[in-house]
């Protein structure tokens, strides 16, 4: 059932017929004249037509913090994950997540399709780290997603530790045949990232065999954190892990008393030809503009550890929530709500910019991409990017989730799956949660369902689906 047209509709739709009557017959010019004049004179009432929404958003925040939606977004992560399991680029977990996932959301009564994507695949193999000087320890690892593995034998060396990039320049000469350990502090998730993504490149430009890093998280018990890794052309490939908060720092302490420290590293790792795999789209077709769309995204794939609960099966299970709403409430937008769950994001956005390429043929029919991966906590703004007339509307459009304490609208509503179309100049939004917690399990084995909470779930399926329905269903596209 489409929502019933109010009286905002009504009175603009006067207003541009007469605006139209008394220019019919004028020149081209004063026909821009006029046009231009009727959109400045609709900005106002931007704030009538989205406070139309009010108790249709109610309706939606009512069934699934409340009613009979209560706890199915964390009902249907459990399932998932459970049954599922982790699911990493190229694995067979990831094939039967898309599976079940088509089948879950058909199911439910979306209309479901698969787009074709090949994706990376590498694969980890046995790992293991030991400390043999100044004394025996195995070091807990996750090898970097793209390492390259050592001999089956491994390479067993003297360590360097170092604390910055800085450091590793300033002791260059020391850093020839060892395995350079990164022992750098942990700063934000965005800085110290760099790390794990170019201290292999980095140390073996100085002649180092292998690097341990650091894991890129403020807290830990003994606990590594895999994820992606770069190399550069015509840098030596060499062996790269994470180890331990814990571990790093003992090392750094033993190399602070002079003490000579020597590892052991073994890592099976290796990439195979690339996987065949998909984007799994499900729809709401509009009524009005079918081709005016709405996306709504989280990625299906996560690391090999865990069971890729946070990061991100949160994120997938309130895009497909948002739809399950606002279809059970019998309600559809004017335009048509799209939800995406990518393949393939931890290998750099994969499966998202394969699906930039092919539809941004369609790229004026966008009209907001919608982006959830950095975990589903408790809700505390939206994020938001856009133009300073799409920031006026969305202004607007965040108020109608008062009943549920999120009102307020943030800048940076950029995510590394929309980023194509953001950057082309679609207007993109992002959920900002409290989520202190998040590195803390982020691509460790401990992202599991413990860290999820039914009642969160519920609020962020609730705003992801008031903003999304809403956006859609505005007389306008936003302004870009
Ligand atoms: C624009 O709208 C204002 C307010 O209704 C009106 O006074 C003015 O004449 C209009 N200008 C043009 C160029 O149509
Ligand atoms: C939803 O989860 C909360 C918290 O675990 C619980 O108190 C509540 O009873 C659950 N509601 C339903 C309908 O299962
Ligand atoms: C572009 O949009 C049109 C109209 O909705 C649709 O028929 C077509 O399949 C779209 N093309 C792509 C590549 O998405
Ligand atoms: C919103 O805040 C009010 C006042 O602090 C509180 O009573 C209410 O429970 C909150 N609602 C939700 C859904 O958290
Ligand atoms: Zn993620």
């Amino acid at each position: 059932m489409a929502r019933e047209d109010g009286p905002t509709f009504i009175l603009s739709l006067f207003f541009f017929l007469s605006v139209l009557s008394s220019v019919c017959d004028c020149h081209p010019h004063s026909l821009d004249r006029a046009v231009s004049n009727h959109t400045k004179r609709k900005v106002p009432d931007i704030a009538t037509e989205v406070a139309g929404y009010v108790d249709v958003a109610k309706k939606i925040i009512d069934l699934a913090v409340f009613g009979a939606a209560q706890n199915r977004s964390y009902t249907r992560l459990a399932d998932f994950t459970d049954t599922i399991g982790n699911r990493v680029s190229g694995s067979q977990n990831l094939d039967l997540a898309i599976k079940y996932m088509y089948t879950a959301m058909t199911q439910d009564g979306l209309d479901v399709h698969l787009e074709p994507v090949k994706i990376p695949h590498w694969v980890r193999g046995k790992e293991s780290a030991e400390m043999i000087a100044p004394r025996a320890k195995s070091l807990a690892l996750l090898g970097l997603g793209s390492s390259v593995g050592t001999p089956p034998e491994g390479i067993e060396a003297e360590v360097l530790v170092v604390k910055s990039f800085e450091e590793l320049k300033q002791r260059a000469k020391e850093a020839i045949g060892r395995i350079v350990v990164f022992n750098q502090p942990f700063v934000s998730y965005g800085e110290t990232v760099a790390y794990r993504a170019f201290g292999a490149t980095e140390a073996a430009k100085v002649g180092a065999v292998a690097t341990l890093i650091r894991s890129i998280t403020p807290f830990s018990i003994n606990s590594p954190h895999t994820g992606w890794q770069d190399y550069q052309d015509g840098v030596k490939r060499i062996p790269t892990a994470c180890i331990t908060v814990e571990d790093a720092e003992l090392m750094w302490r033993m190399a602070q008393r002079g003490q000579r420290i020597v590892v052991r590293l073994t890592m099976g790792a290796k990439t195979l030809p690339d996987a065949d795999s998909f984007n799994t789209v499900a729809e709401i077709k509009g009524w009005q503009h079918p081709d005016q769309v709405v996306i709504l995204s989280g990625h299906l794939d996560s690391w090999d550890v865990g069971q890729g609960a946070m990061d991100d099966g949160g994120g997938a299970m309130i895009s497909w929530e948002a739809l399950s709403l606002i279809k059970d409430l019998g309600l559809r937008p004017r335009r048509t709500l799209r939800t995406v769950l990518w393949t393939a994001e931890e290998q750099g956005g994969v499966g998202a910019q394969q699906y930039y390429n092919l539809h941004k043929v369609n790229l004026s029919n966008i009209d907001m991409v919608m982006e959830s991966d950095s975990g589903t906590f408790t809700p505390v703004a939206l994020q938001f990017a856009g133009s300073d007339a799409a920031k006026k509307v969305m202004e607007e459009v965040v108020k109608l989730l008062a009943p549920i304490n999120t009102t307020k609208l943030e800048a940076h509503g950029e995510g590394t799956d929309i980023s194509p179309w953001m950057q082309a100049g679609v207007p993109g939004a992002s959920l900002h949660v409290e989520d202190s917690r998040y590195f803390w399990f982020h691509h460790s084995e401990g992202d599991t369902m413990t860290v999820q909470d039914p009642q969160d779930m519920n609020l962020c399926s609730a705003l992801w689906a008031v903003v999304a329905y809403v956006v859609a269903d505005l007389q306008d596209m936003l302004p870009r």
